[in-house]
Protein backbone atom coordinates (compact mmCIF):
# COMPACT_ATOMS: atom_id res chain seq x y z
CA UNK A 1 0.00 0.00 0.00
CA UNK A 2 1.28 3.29 -0.68
CA UNK A 3 -0.04 6.85 1.13
CA UNK A 4 0.38 8.98 -2.08
CA UNK A 5 -2.71 6.33 -3.37
CA UNK A 6 -4.87 6.99 -0.32
CA UNK A 7 -3.93 10.56 -0.79
CA UNK A 8 -5.19 10.47 -4.46
CA UNK A 9 -8.68 8.44 -3.85
CA UNK A 10 -9.49 10.60 -0.71
CA UNK A 11 -8.45 13.85 -2.74
CA UNK A 12 -11.04 12.27 -5.34
CA UNK A 13 -14.03 11.85 -2.85
CA UNK A 14 -13.77 8.59 -2.10
CA UNK A 15 -13.90 6.42 0.83
CA UNK A 16 -11.25 4.47 2.17
CA UNK A 17 -11.10 1.08 3.17
CA UNK A 18 -11.09 0.02 7.36
CA UNK A 19 -7.38 -2.00 6.05
CA UNK A 20 -6.26 1.21 4.52
CA UNK A 21 -7.16 3.57 7.37
CA UNK A 22 -4.97 1.16 9.33
CA UNK A 23 -2.71 1.14 7.72
CA UNK A 24 -2.08 4.78 7.70
CA UNK A 25 -2.71 5.41 11.08
CA UNK A 26 -0.22 2.62 11.97
CA UNK A 27 2.33 3.75 9.85
CA UNK A 28 2.15 7.31 10.55
CA UNK A 29 2.59 6.87 14.51
CA UNK A 30 5.66 4.78 13.92
CA UNK A 31 7.27 7.71 11.84
CA UNK A 32 7.08 5.93 8.53
CA UNK A 33 4.89 8.06 7.28
CA UNK A 34 6.05 11.76 7.02
CA UNK A 35 4.13 14.96 8.30
CA UNK A 36 3.53 16.35 4.60
CA UNK A 37 1.96 13.30 3.08
CA UNK A 38 -0.38 13.12 6.48
CA UNK A 39 -0.77 17.23 5.79
CA UNK A 40 -1.88 16.16 2.40
CA UNK A 41 -4.28 13.44 3.56
CA UNK A 42 -5.96 15.94 6.33
CA UNK A 43 -6.89 18.60 3.95
CA UNK A 44 -7.74 15.98 1.76
CA UNK A 45 -10.28 14.79 4.66
CA UNK A 46 -11.14 18.97 5.60
CA UNK A 47 -12.89 19.22 1.89
CA UNK A 48 -14.07 15.49 1.10
CA UNK A 49 -15.57 14.60 4.27
CA UNK A 50 -15.51 11.10 5.47
CA UNK A 51 -18.70 8.41 5.44
CA UNK A 52 -19.57 7.16 9.14
CA UNK A 53 -18.12 4.11 8.53
CA UNK A 54 -14.82 5.66 7.24
CA UNK A 55 -15.06 7.31 11.05
CA UNK A 56 -15.32 4.72 12.88
CA UNK A 57 -12.52 3.06 11.46
CA UNK A 58 -9.97 6.30 11.88
CA UNK A 59 -11.72 6.40 15.51
CA UNK A 60 -11.14 2.88 16.43
CA UNK A 61 -7.71 3.17 14.57
CA UNK A 62 -6.08 6.16 17.08
CA UNK A 63 -7.76 3.79 20.30
CA UNK A 64 -5.41 0.92 18.78
CA UNK A 65 -2.26 2.86 18.33
CA UNK A 66 -1.98 3.50 22.57
CA UNK A 67 -2.91 1.94 25.58
CA UNK A 68 -6.73 1.19 26.21
CA UNK A 69 -7.56 1.27 29.83
CA UNK A 70 -9.31 -2.01 30.81
CA UNK A 71 -12.15 -1.50 33.42
CA UNK A 72 -13.39 -4.87 33.44
CA UNK A 73 -12.60 -5.20 36.71
CA UNK A 74 -14.84 -3.02 38.05
CA UNK A 75 -18.53 -3.70 38.46
CA UNK A 76 -21.79 -2.86 36.78
CA UNK A 77 -21.41 -0.68 33.62
CA UNK A 78 -19.05 2.01 33.33
CA UNK A 79 -20.37 5.72 31.86
CA UNK A 80 -18.35 8.34 31.07
CA UNK A 81 -18.94 11.85 30.70
CA UNK A 82 -17.73 14.35 28.43
CA UNK A 83 -18.21 18.29 27.71
CA UNK A 84 -16.68 19.91 24.61
CA UNK A 85 -15.54 22.74 27.07
CA UNK A 86 -16.95 25.90 28.30
CA UNK A 87 -16.32 28.56 31.29
CA UNK A 88 -17.40 27.65 34.62
CA UNK A 89 -18.40 24.42 33.90
CA UNK A 90 -17.51 22.44 36.93
CA UNK A 91 -20.03 19.38 36.21
CA UNK A 92 -17.73 16.53 36.24
CA UNK A 93 -17.10 17.65 39.72
CA UNK A 94 -20.40 17.50 40.50
CA UNK A 95 -21.78 14.65 38.44
CA UNK A 96 -19.23 12.08 39.64
CA UNK A 97 -20.74 11.89 42.95
CA UNK A 98 -23.72 12.59 42.32
CA UNK A 99 -24.07 9.96 40.17
CA UNK A 100 -21.85 7.48 41.94
CA UNK A 101 -24.68 8.35 44.83
CA UNK A 102 -26.97 6.01 43.29
CA UNK A 103 -24.43 3.39 42.24
CA UNK A 104 -23.35 4.24 38.92
CA UNK A 105 -19.55 3.45 38.76
CA UNK A 106 -17.65 6.40 37.75
CA UNK A 107 -14.08 5.70 36.60
CA UNK A 108 -12.59 8.92 35.56
CA UNK A 109 -9.67 9.99 34.03
CA UNK A 110 -9.86 13.93 33.35
CA UNK A 111 -6.99 16.16 31.64
CA UNK A 112 -5.68 19.51 33.27
CA UNK A 113 -6.26 21.65 29.77
CA UNK A 114 -5.24 24.78 28.53
CA UNK A 115 -8.03 26.74 29.37
CA UNK A 116 -9.61 30.17 30.69
CA UNK A 117 -9.19 27.95 33.66
CA UNK A 118 -7.62 24.66 34.61
CA UNK A 119 -9.36 21.14 33.95
CA UNK A 120 -10.90 18.94 36.58
CA UNK A 121 -7.74 18.31 37.80
CA UNK A 122 -6.15 21.36 38.85
CA UNK A 123 -9.76 22.28 40.30
CA UNK A 124 -9.67 18.81 42.23
CA UNK A 125 -6.27 20.11 43.60
CA UNK A 126 -7.41 22.94 44.82
CA UNK A 127 -9.21 21.11 47.97
CA UNK A 128 -5.71 20.40 50.36
CA UNK A 129 -3.91 17.01 49.49
CA UNK A 130 -6.32 15.95 46.90
CA UNK A 131 -4.40 13.49 45.07
CA UNK A 132 -5.13 12.84 41.02
CA UNK A 133 -2.05 10.46 40.27
CA UNK A 134 -2.97 7.12 41.91
CA UNK A 135 -1.90 4.08 39.87
CA UNK A 136 -4.45 1.77 38.26
CA UNK A 137 -5.27 -1.01 40.70
CA UNK A 138 -6.23 1.96 43.37
CA UNK A 139 -8.38 3.38 40.95
CA UNK A 140 -9.89 -0.11 40.16
CA UNK A 141 -10.24 -0.72 43.82
CA UNK A 142 -11.38 2.95 44.93
CA UNK A 143 -14.26 2.96 42.14
CA UNK A 144 -15.77 -0.70 43.33
CA UNK A 145 -15.65 0.27 47.39
CA UNK A 146 -16.87 4.19 46.70
CA UNK A 147 -18.07 3.96 43.12
CA UNK A 148 -15.77 7.10 42.44
CA UNK A 149 -12.39 8.10 41.42
CA UNK A 150 -11.16 10.67 39.22
CA UNK A 151 -7.37 10.50 38.19
CA UNK A 152 -5.17 12.44 35.37
CA UNK A 153 -5.11 11.06 31.84
CA UNK A 154 -2.70 8.36 31.09
CA UNK A 155 -0.48 10.12 28.47
CA UNK A 156 0.07 6.98 26.38
CA UNK A 157 -3.49 6.72 24.97
CA UNK A 158 -3.84 7.56 21.84
CA UNK A 159 -0.53 8.85 20.55
CA UNK A 160 -2.42 9.25 16.84
CA UNK A 161 -4.81 11.73 17.92
CA UNK A 162 -1.26 13.69 19.76
CA UNK A 163 0.65 13.73 16.30
CA UNK A 164 -2.36 14.61 14.39
CA UNK A 165 -3.90 17.20 16.52
CA UNK A 166 -0.31 19.03 16.61
CA UNK A 167 -0.03 18.59 12.89
CA UNK A 168 -3.79 19.60 12.23
CA UNK A 169 -2.89 22.60 14.64
CA UNK A 170 -0.38 24.23 11.76
CA UNK A 171 -2.44 22.64 8.51
CA UNK A 172 -5.58 24.84 9.31
CA UNK A 173 -7.24 21.52 9.67
CA UNK A 174 -8.46 20.99 13.22
CA UNK A 175 -12.11 23.02 12.04
CA UNK A 176 -13.35 19.33 10.04
CA UNK A 177 -16.25 17.55 12.06
CA UNK A 178 -14.83 14.16 10.99
CA UNK A 179 -11.10 14.71 12.23
CA UNK A 180 -12.70 16.45 15.47
CA UNK A 181 -15.63 13.60 16.48
CA UNK A 182 -12.86 11.16 15.80
CA UNK A 183 -9.97 12.85 17.53
CA UNK A 184 -12.63 13.05 20.70
CA UNK A 185 -14.27 9.82 20.43
CA UNK A 186 -11.22 8.09 20.32
CA UNK A 187 -10.06 9.38 23.37
CA UNK A 188 -13.19 8.54 25.10
CA UNK A 189 -13.03 5.20 23.77
CA UNK A 190 -9.55 4.37 24.37
CA UNK A 191 -10.24 5.31 28.32
CA UNK A 192 -12.53 2.27 28.50
CA UNK A 193 -15.88 3.16 29.23
CA UNK A 194 -18.88 1.25 28.38
CA UNK A 195 -20.89 3.78 27.52
CA UNK A 196 -20.62 7.85 27.08
CA UNK A 197 -22.64 10.95 27.54
CA UNK A 198 -21.83 14.07 25.86
CA UNK A 199 -22.41 17.47 26.25
CA UNK A 200 -21.49 19.51 23.40
CA UNK A 201 -21.86 22.92 23.98
CA UNK A 202 -23.21 26.28 21.48
CA UNK A 203 -22.57 29.76 22.12
CA UNK A 204 -20.11 32.55 21.81
CA UNK A 205 -18.00 30.44 25.03
CA UNK A 206 -17.87 27.45 23.11
CA UNK A 207 -15.77 25.57 20.26
CA UNK A 208 -19.29 25.36 17.95
CA UNK A 209 -20.44 28.84 18.44
CA UNK A 210 -23.58 27.99 16.25
CA UNK A 211 -26.55 25.55 17.13
CA UNK A 212 -25.97 24.09 14.13
CA UNK A 213 -22.85 23.23 13.75
CA UNK A 214 -23.21 21.81 17.33
CA UNK A 215 -26.06 19.49 16.22
CA UNK A 216 -23.63 18.08 13.59
CA UNK A 217 -20.45 17.56 15.74
CA UNK A 218 -22.75 15.65 18.25
CA UNK A 219 -24.76 13.43 15.56
CA UNK A 220 -21.00 12.29 14.17
CA UNK A 221 -19.44 11.72 17.51
CA UNK A 222 -23.24 9.80 18.77
CA UNK A 223 -22.59 8.02 15.19
CA UNK A 224 -18.96 6.91 15.84
CA UNK A 225 -19.98 5.60 19.86
CA UNK A 226 -22.59 3.39 18.81
CA UNK A 227 -20.58 2.14 15.58
CA UNK A 228 -18.00 1.50 17.88
CA UNK A 229 -20.39 -0.52 20.54
CA UNK A 230 -20.45 2.05 22.84
CA UNK A 231 -23.88 3.10 23.80
CA UNK A 232 -23.95 7.12 23.43
CA UNK A 233 -26.09 10.04 23.52
CA UNK A 234 -25.27 13.65 23.51
CA UNK A 235 -27.00 16.84 24.74
CA UNK A 236 -26.51 20.00 23.02
CA UNK A 237 -26.56 22.77 26.27
CA UNK A 238 -26.19 26.91 26.26
CA UNK A 239 -22.89 28.39 26.50
CA UNK A 240 -23.95 31.80 25.32
CA UNK A 241 -22.88 32.94 29.08
CA UNK A 242 -21.04 31.02 32.26
CA UNK A 243 -22.44 28.03 33.20
CA UNK A 244 -23.19 28.88 36.72
CA UNK A 245 -21.67 31.73 38.50
CA UNK A 246 -18.09 31.00 39.66
CA UNK A 247 -15.33 30.51 36.85
CA UNK A 248 -12.24 29.73 38.66
CA UNK A 249 -10.89 26.41 40.21
CA UNK A 250 -11.17 26.36 43.96
CA UNK A 251 -14.55 29.22 42.91
CA UNK A 252 -15.79 26.28 41.04
CA UNK A 253 -15.18 23.62 43.88
CA UNK A 254 -17.11 25.85 46.27
CA UNK A 255 -20.03 26.21 43.91
CA UNK A 256 -19.85 22.35 42.66
CA UNK A 257 -20.05 21.91 46.90
CA UNK A 258 -23.37 23.90 47.08
CA UNK A 259 -25.29 22.19 44.10
CA UNK A 260 -24.28 19.07 45.58
CA UNK A 261 -26.32 20.18 49.16
CA UNK A 262 -29.19 21.61 46.60
CA UNK A 263 -28.30 25.01 46.85
CA UNK A 264 -26.33 25.55 43.81
CA UNK A 265 -27.25 27.62 40.46
CA UNK A 266 -30.13 27.01 38.71
CA UNK A 267 -28.68 26.71 35.10
CA UNK A 268 -25.55 24.59 36.57
CA UNK A 269 -27.97 21.74 38.84
CA UNK A 270 -30.32 21.63 35.99
CA UNK A 271 -27.78 20.66 33.23
CA UNK A 272 -26.17 18.20 35.91
CA UNK A 273 -29.87 16.72 36.73
CA UNK A 274 -30.15 16.09 32.75
CA UNK A 275 -26.33 14.52 31.95
CA UNK A 276 -26.54 12.78 35.41
CA UNK A 277 -29.96 11.22 34.42
CA UNK A 278 -28.66 10.25 30.84
CA UNK A 279 -25.75 8.79 32.99
CA UNK A 280 -27.84 6.73 35.36
CA UNK A 281 -30.04 5.42 32.73
CA UNK A 282 -27.53 4.41 30.46
CA UNK A 283 -26.16 2.46 33.87
CA UNK A 284 -29.08 -0.09 33.78
CA UNK A 285 -29.78 2.23 37.40
CA UNK A 286 -33.27 3.15 36.55
CA UNK A 287 -35.89 2.48 34.21
CA UNK A 288 -36.49 5.89 33.16
CA UNK A 289 -34.79 8.81 32.31
CA UNK A 290 -37.24 10.54 34.39
CA UNK A 291 -37.36 8.01 37.56
CA UNK A 292 -33.41 8.07 37.14
CA UNK A 293 -33.85 12.69 37.81
CA UNK A 294 -35.82 11.35 40.72
CA UNK A 295 -33.23 9.43 42.15
CA UNK A 296 -30.30 11.75 41.67
CA UNK A 297 -32.90 14.56 43.22
CA UNK A 298 -33.64 12.05 46.17
CA UNK A 299 -29.50 11.43 47.14
CA UNK A 300 -29.07 15.62 46.70
CA UNK A 301 -32.21 16.03 49.59
CA UNK A 302 -31.19 13.20 51.58
CA UNK A 303 -27.80 14.31 51.71
CA UNK A 304 -26.39 11.22 50.31
CA UNK A 305 -24.55 13.18 47.22
CA UNK A 306 -22.91 15.23 49.45
CA UNK A 307 -21.92 12.35 51.77
CA UNK A 308 -20.55 10.59 48.61
CA UNK A 309 -18.30 13.88 48.10
CA UNK A 310 -16.84 13.93 51.40
CA UNK A 311 -15.89 10.05 50.92
CA UNK A 312 -14.38 10.72 47.50
CA UNK A 313 -12.32 13.78 49.04
CA UNK A 314 -11.50 11.50 51.72
CA UNK A 315 -10.16 8.26 49.63
CA UNK A 316 -7.78 10.75 47.70
CA UNK A 317 -6.12 11.98 50.57
CA UNK A 318 -7.91 15.06 50.40
CA UNK A 319 -9.51 16.84 53.56
CA UNK A 320 -12.95 16.34 53.82
CA UNK A 321 -13.26 19.40 56.15
CA UNK A 322 -13.74 21.59 53.18
CA UNK A 323 -17.36 20.45 51.99
CA UNK A 324 -18.58 22.12 55.42
CA UNK A 325 -16.10 24.61 55.69
CA UNK A 326 -15.45 26.08 52.13
CA UNK A 327 -13.38 28.57 53.37
CA UNK A 328 -10.59 26.49 53.92
CA UNK A 329 -10.12 25.90 49.82
CA UNK A 330 -7.51 28.57 48.58
CA UNK A 331 -8.69 32.37 48.97
CA UNK A 332 -7.61 35.30 46.72
CA UNK A 333 -6.18 38.44 48.61
CA UNK A 334 -8.43 40.62 47.11
CA UNK A 335 -12.25 41.07 46.31
CA UNK A 336 -12.57 43.86 43.94
CA UNK A 337 -16.54 44.30 43.02
CA UNK A 338 -17.26 45.22 38.69
CA UNK A 339 -20.31 47.92 38.96
CA UNK A 340 -22.42 48.26 35.99
CA UNK A 341 -22.13 51.90 33.79
CA UNK A 342 -25.84 51.76 33.33
CA UNK A 343 -29.20 50.51 33.94
CA UNK A 344 -31.09 47.97 32.36
CA UNK A 345 -31.39 44.25 31.38
CA UNK A 346 -28.53 41.59 30.51
CA UNK A 347 -29.26 40.51 27.19
CA UNK A 348 -25.53 38.81 26.86
CA UNK A 349 -22.25 37.81 28.78
CA UNK A 350 -19.73 36.83 26.65
CA UNK A 351 -18.74 33.44 28.30
CA UNK A 352 -15.57 33.99 26.37
CA UNK A 353 -14.70 36.79 27.52
CA UNK A 354 -15.20 36.25 31.23
CA UNK A 355 -13.12 33.49 30.96
CA UNK A 356 -10.11 35.64 29.43
CA UNK A 357 -10.84 37.55 32.12
CA UNK A 358 -10.35 35.02 34.90
CA UNK A 359 -7.19 33.95 32.82
CA UNK A 360 -6.07 37.74 32.76
CA UNK A 361 -5.98 36.76 36.90
CA UNK A 362 -3.88 33.74 36.35
CA UNK A 363 -6.91 30.97 36.58
CA UNK A 364 -6.18 29.30 33.78
CA UNK A 365 -2.94 27.87 31.53
CA UNK A 366 -0.89 29.88 29.09
CA UNK A 367 1.67 27.56 28.07
CA UNK A 368 1.81 23.72 29.16
CA UNK A 369 3.62 23.69 31.64
CA UNK A 370 2.29 27.13 33.28
CA UNK A 371 1.18 27.47 37.08
CA UNK A 372 -2.26 28.53 37.87
CA UNK A 373 -3.37 30.23 40.19
CA UNK A 374 -6.24 27.97 41.94
CA UNK A 375 -7.82 31.33 44.64
CA UNK A 376 -7.85 33.57 41.61
CA UNK A 377 -11.30 33.64 39.06
CA UNK A 378 -14.13 35.87 38.22
CA UNK A 379 -17.87 35.12 39.93
CA UNK A 380 -20.82 36.57 38.86
CA UNK A 381 -23.53 38.11 40.78
CA UNK A 382 -25.87 38.60 37.61
CA UNK A 383 -26.86 36.50 34.63
CA UNK A 384 -28.56 37.21 31.22
CA UNK A 385 -32.09 38.61 31.53
CA UNK A 386 -31.66 39.90 34.83
CA UNK A 387 -32.14 43.38 35.23
CA UNK A 388 -29.44 46.37 36.80
CA UNK A 389 -29.15 49.39 37.67
CA UNK A 390 -26.17 51.95 37.24
CA UNK A 391 -23.47 50.96 39.34
CA UNK A 392 -25.30 47.53 40.53
CA UNK A 393 -22.50 45.18 41.21
CA UNK A 394 -22.37 42.53 37.83
CA UNK A 395 -19.22 40.62 39.18
CA UNK A 396 -16.95 40.15 41.94
CA UNK A 397 -12.71 39.91 40.90
CA UNK A 398 -10.80 37.37 42.95
CA UNK A 399 -7.20 38.27 42.40
CA UNK A 400 -4.03 38.25 43.86
CA UNK A 401 -2.84 41.82 42.48
CA UNK A 402 -3.98 44.89 42.62
CA UNK A 403 -3.79 46.10 39.26
CA UNK A 404 -7.19 44.85 37.84
CA UNK A 405 -8.05 47.51 35.54
CA UNK A 406 -7.75 45.47 32.29
CA UNK A 407 -9.39 42.47 34.18
CA UNK A 408 -12.70 44.86 35.12
CA UNK A 409 -12.54 46.77 31.16
CA UNK A 410 -12.81 42.94 29.86
CA UNK A 411 -15.80 41.99 32.22
CA UNK A 412 -17.49 45.33 31.61
CA UNK A 413 -17.26 44.49 27.71
CA UNK A 414 -18.42 40.63 28.17
CA UNK A 415 -21.88 42.25 29.43
CA UNK A 416 -24.40 43.72 27.23
CA UNK A 417 -27.35 45.36 28.38
CA UNK A 418 -30.12 46.94 26.54
CA UNK A 419 -33.14 48.67 27.93
CA UNK A 420 -36.10 46.10 26.46
CA UNK A 421 -36.71 43.07 28.45
CA UNK A 422 -34.58 39.59 27.32
CA UNK A 423 -36.22 36.20 27.06
CA UNK A 424 -32.99 34.00 27.94
CA UNK A 425 -32.37 30.81 25.51
CA UNK A 426 -32.82 27.36 26.24
CA UNK A 427 -30.34 25.52 28.81
CA UNK A 428 -30.56 22.47 26.95
CA UNK A 429 -31.71 22.41 23.27
CA UNK A 430 -31.63 18.87 21.93
CA UNK A 431 -30.39 14.97 22.96
CA UNK A 432 -29.37 13.17 20.31
CA UNK A 433 -28.95 9.70 20.10
N1 LIG B 1 -10.79 18.50 21.23
C1 LIG B 1 -10.14 17.36 20.86
O1 LIG B 1 -9.80 16.54 21.70
N2 LIG B 1 -9.90 17.17 19.57
C2 LIG B 1 -10.27 18.04 18.61
O2 LIG B 1 -10.03 17.79 17.45
C3 LIG B 1 -10.92 19.22 19.00
C4 LIG B 1 -11.18 19.43 20.34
Amino acid sequence: MRMIDLIEKKREGQSLTEGEINYMIEQYTNDQIPDYQMAAMLMAIYFQDMSNEERVYLTKAMVSSGEEIDLSAIDGIKVDKHSTGGVGDSTTLILAPLVASVGVPVAKMSGRGLGHTGGTLDKLESIPGFNVELDSSTFINLVNKNKVSVIGQSGHLTPADQKLYALRDVTATVNSIPLIASSIMSKKIASGADAIVLDVKTGSGAFMKELEDAKVLAQAMVDIGNGAGRKTIALISDMNQPLGYAVGNALEIKEAIATLKGEGPDDLTELCLALGSQMVYLANQAESIDQAREKLLATIENGEAIGRLKIFIESQGGDPRIVDQPEQLPIATYQIEVKSTKAGYISEIAADQIGVAASMLGAGRTTKDSDVDLAVGVVLRKKVSDYVNEQDTLAVIHSNQTEVATVIEKILHAFQIQDQEVTPKPLIYQTIS
